[in-house]
């Protein structure tokens, strides 16, 4: 057995061990779990004493993390070698914010002087609006830390226009003025269908006030691509192809943010971001934040066979994380070969998914607590609130907490039997309810405390995940950084669009279900 298998062995072991210990029994067996479980990083704290885990478990998995290269993996990204494989390039979006060295021919710092010159003349006027064109990395990291940085937000107005459905941008551009409004054109190819059907019909929407070149702007690696569209290249802002989409917040992507925001709260922001690149590339990885948040996602999925992750926040400005950390973490792990493109013999990425506590509590925890799966949940909550009502954030807090409680210890038959008997519920109604009022606990969750959800926090928080599947990726063995599963429904649309627009046939060798329904939609079958 190599030290790969071996280390993996040990994991499972420890798994079962563990599979037949109930959370309420690691905690009374060890009186320290609480602190011992307890992480500090920076600007945050992990607490994963919920967690399936113990110390010798941790230890496992730590091996596992070592003989699976995590270390040397880690020091090749930072040092800009191709580690994406397949696409023969570097990964090294840390650089943007000043946490890894950029390749020499990228001028970094004087690309982020000048589109933070451009955001600080925007929010100086005229416009009062904008509207972010963009999908899946050009829109998830700008609309998600937009709304997470709400209290900063004192540019113009920030729309995001992502959705190929026309819809889309008509209801967005309903209530604005042409005249007023400028619009980003995000996409790092100037390729993606459903940004460039948004942009032109941008455009002609802008064209009702005049020229619309001055109230245009374009963010790309493909410079040709945004110079034939017409965008002035004063207005243009490149970026690189070590830099991968759904990583490209830090980049000129961020503008929107840095619009909204201004030039010194995205700054802080880049400084939380590199911060913990610093921690990640220095603590060692048992005091780790992104490498422990990794091993315990791995300890579930592999260990204990857990497919999901809830990812909750309870901080409303936290809206839309759990559907920037879909991109993130599905697109990147969501792989089922290893980088040298044999079948994978364990489990990769997880399905992550989550709504806001505490709404998220009144629609499917009701699953989470008694569904007769396990889903583990990751937890996020800033420590004190920025500005909302203290007692609000205690109430949110104490919901935060209570749920991890709840998952953890569960409420046992004993328990339910004497609450309804103290309530003078009598014998026979008891023995009706009770099953239904149990809860099995004994499901784990993780808590991240964040000390703040401000620029640097917010940057903290992102770069924690980002990490998180760097780690995780290296342990599976699967190349994050392309994603070649998005590629295959490209083509087939592509093949659809003639017939469905009316511009010509479908392919002849078009499946059958799919020649109905095109039908239908085309009204050459009424049924
Ligand atoms: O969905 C595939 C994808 O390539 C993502 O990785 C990317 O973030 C998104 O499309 C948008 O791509 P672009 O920025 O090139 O328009």
């Amino acid at each position: 057995m190599g030290d790969i298998e071996a280390a993996w062995a040990r994991v499972h072991q420890e798994a079962e061990r563990l599979r037949a210990l109930h959370l309420r029994a690691l905690f009374a067996t060890d009186p320290g779990r609480a602190a011992a479980l307890s992480f500090r990083g920076p600007g945050m704290l992990l607490d994963l004493s919920r967690e399936k885990l113990d110390a010798a478990a941790l230890d496992a998995l730590l091996a596992l993390a070592r003989a699976a290269g995590v270390e040397a993996f880690r020091d090749a990204a930072f040092a800009g070698e191709a580690i994406n494989v397949t696409e023969g390039r570097a990964v090294l979006h840390m650089a943007l914010r000043g946490g890894a060295d950029a390749p020499a021919d990228a001028d970094v710092s004087g690309s982020l002087v000048r589109f933070l010159a451009y955001a600080e003349a925007v929010r100086r006027g005229p416009a009062t609006d904008v509207i972010n064109i963009g999908i899946g990395g050009s829109d998830l990291g700008p609309v998600m830390a937009t709304r997470a940085l709400a209290p900063d937000h004192d540019g113009p107005r920030l729309h995001f226009v992502s959705n190929v459905d026309g819809a889309h941008l008509a209801d967005t551009v309903r209530h604005l003025d042409p005249e007023t409004t400028l619009v980003i054109i995000a996409s790092k190819t100037f390729t993606t269908l459903e940004t460039m059907a948004n942009a032109h019909a941008a455009r002609d929407w802008l064209a009702q006030a005049g020229d619309p070149g001055p109230r245009m702007a374009a963010v790309s690696t493909n410079l040709d691509g945004t110079a034939e569209f017409g965008i002035d290249a004063a207005r243009v802002f490149g970026f690189w192809d070590w830099v991968g989409g759904r990583y490209s917040i830090w980049s000129a992507i961020g503008l929107p943010l840095a619009i909204a925001v201004g030039a010194e709260a995205f700054r802080a922001f880049l400084a939380g971001a590199a911060a913990m690149d610093a921690h990640f590339r220095d603590a060692p990885l048992a005091q780790n934040l992104p490498v422990l948040l990794a091993l315990a996602g791995i300890f579930r999925r592999n260990g204990m066979g857990w497919p999901t992750v809830a990812l909750i926040p309870y901080d409303q400005r936290l809206e839309r994380f759990p559907a920037y950390v879909q991109q993130l973490d599905m697109e990147s792990n969501g792989k089922r070969v290893s980088r040298d493109g044999s079948t994978l013999a364990h489990a990769s990425g997880p399905v992550i998914w989550g709504e806001p506590g505490t709404n998220a509590q009144h629609s499917f925890f009701q699953l989470i607590h008694q569904g007769t799966d396990v889903i583990p949940a990751e937890f996020i909550a800033a420590r004190a609130p920025r500005d909302a009502d203290p007692h609000h954030h205690a109430l949110l807090m104490a919901n935060c907490l209570a749920q991890a409680q709840a998952l953890a210890f569960g409420r046992t038959e004993a328990e339910v039997r004497a609450a309804m008997a103290k309530a003078g519920v009598p014998a026979a109604e008891i023995d009706r309810l009770a099953p239904h009022r149990i809860f099995p606990g004994d499901r784990p969750s993780a808590t991240l405390l964040l000390d703040r959800l401000d620029p640097e926090g917010l940057g903290g928080l992102i770069a924690l995940y980002e990490h998180k599947v760097m780690v995780q990726g290296a342990v599976w063995g699967v190349n994050s950084y392309d994603q070649w599963g998005v590629e295959l429904g490209k083509e087939l649309a592509g093949a659809l669009i003639p017939a469905l627009t009316g511009s010509g046939v479908l392919p002849a060798s078009t499946d059958a279900a799919t020649a109905a329904m095109v039908a239908r939609l085309t009204g050459k079958d009424a049924s």
